[in-house]
């Protein structure tokens, strides 16, 4: 959908004003791109010129910071087939190449650090390890049960994440992102429902937060006063004896003791993958679609009303009317796009001359729940692929066939490995 002259002159304003973090960095503008897992790294684990490209062309679309799909903290543990891995200084010269040309046209690029805890399929990983032995449900045999971390393998792993974003920065990356949304291992710790533990690391909120809350302050430590640190965080699991909204908001506040620069709100896990089974047809920009476009809006509100640290909403988002409404409402500073950007890599500055109001409205499913979930991520990181070998998005991909690659990739995997 095309704008009118005086809607894409307030939307200029409201999503083309520029923001100063609190860490002193200013970003040109309100859009981010969210991290998708691009399953683009070499046998090393490392960036391979696809996935350069990728970046290089997504740096050309208007983007304020590009935000990396999970960049691995252990190549053993890894999210998914090829992902990236940045354990030491061996991954320097690739990374200075990948931030270098992404960030060639002036958008950032910035780390996404994660470890996957049990969500690992079996295939992809040598090490499942998480804070109990909680299986995943609804998977079947493709998720295997993970062993329980012992209490004294936990502090090298909070190293690691402080490691690979100390690497980040020196490789040149403008930020880093600690992922601890969408049930991965720092979500994992934080619900109680996965972290069965009787040590410090479970139980009460105090001890289910320390893993993330250690990790953002030896990350600020080592990384300095003047670098964007974002933390991603489920507003809830949307799933009962789960992390709620209200342990949520608690965690909010410590993460704002802590110096976040960034808070980024998403909701959901592999489970109840909430954060991707909606989303794929533009809203009116009505009230009620507004909501309904915007995942996490209510919460986001509410957090707006805690805490002066800097928000960013992603899940949903597709009309301008509502990322600029919500802006210039300021119940949040920054609009987080996944999806739409895998289609159309200029949409960020479609929206921000006036040359498009909506999001393309795309139906990648095949009317099975649990294989569309999968569907979801495998149709995009097709589009992904073909920007990253030089092509444009094309919306005709066939949903079947991005399955069978998708599943052929996990189950013909082999492990990550330790050296
Ligand atoms: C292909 C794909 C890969 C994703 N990979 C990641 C990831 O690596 N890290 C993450 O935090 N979220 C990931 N997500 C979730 C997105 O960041 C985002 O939260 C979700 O897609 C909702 O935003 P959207 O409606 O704009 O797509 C992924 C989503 C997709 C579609």
């Amino acid at each position: 959908m095309t704008a009118t002259a005086s809607d894409s002159l307030n939307i200029r304003e409201i999503l083309g004003a520029p923001f100063t973090l609190p860490c002193g960095v200013t970003l040109p503008n309100r859009i981010i791109k969210a991290a998708m897992t691009e399953q683009l790294a070499d046998a090393r684990f490392q960036p391979t010129e696809e996935l350069i490209r990728l970046y290089e062309r997504w740096g050309q679309g208007g983007t304020a910071v590009h935000l990396t799909g999970n960049v691995m903290v252990d190549r053993r543990s890894l999210e998914g087939p090829r992902n990236v891995a940045v354990e030491d200084e061996r991954d320097l010269p690739q990374l200075r190449t990948w931030a270098e040309r992404a960030q060639a046209n002036g958008a950032q690029l910035w780390m996404q650090i994660s470890h996957p805890g049990r969500q690992t399929p079996s295939r992809v990983s040598s090490e499942i390890v998480a804070p109990s032995v909680v299986p995943l449900k609804g998977y079947g045999p493709l998720f295997r049960a993970p062993r329980a971390l012992d209490a004294g393998e936990i502090e090298p792993l909070i190293e690691r994440f402080v490691t690979t974003a100390a690497i980040a920065r020196e490789a040149g990356f403008g930020g880093v992102q600690i992922h601890s949304a969408h049930g991965y291992l720092l979500s994992q710790f934080l619900s109680p429902r996965t972290n069965l533990r009787t040590d410090e690391w479970g139980g009460s909120l105090e001890n289910r937060m320390r893993f993330l809350l250690e990790t953002v302050r030896r990350t600020r430590q080592a990384v300095g006063s003047g670098y964007p640190i974002s933390v991603k965080l489920n507003s809830a699991d949307f799933q009962r004896g789960g992390f709620s909204e209200e342990e949520s908001m608690l965690v909010v506040h410590a993460l704002e003791r802590e110096g976040v620069d960034l808070l980024e709100i998403s909701g959901g896990n592999y489970e109840n993958p909430m954060m991707i089974q909606r989303g794929e047809v533009a809203g009116s920009g009505r009230e009620s679609t507004r909501l309904r476009e915007a995942f996490y809006l209510a919460y986001a509100e509410k957090v707006r009303a805690q805490t002066p640290m800097p928000l960013m909403l992603t899940g949903g988002l597709r009309t301008a009317a509502t990322m600029a409404s919500i802006v210039a409402q300021n119940k949040v500073d920054f609009v987080g796009l996944a999806r739409p950007l895998a289609i159309d890599p200029d949409f960020s500055r479609k929206l921000l001359d006036g040359t498009l109001s909506s999001a393309l409205p795309v139906n990648v499913r095949l009317g099975v729940r649990q294989l569309d979930d999968m569907l979801q991520s495998m149709w995009y990181q097709q589009q992904m692929l073909r920007m990253g070998k030089g092509l444009e998005p094309d919306l005709k991909v066939s949903r079947l066939v991005s399955l069978c690659k998708g599943l052929y990739n996990v189950l013909g995997a082999r492990s990550g490995r330790a050296d």
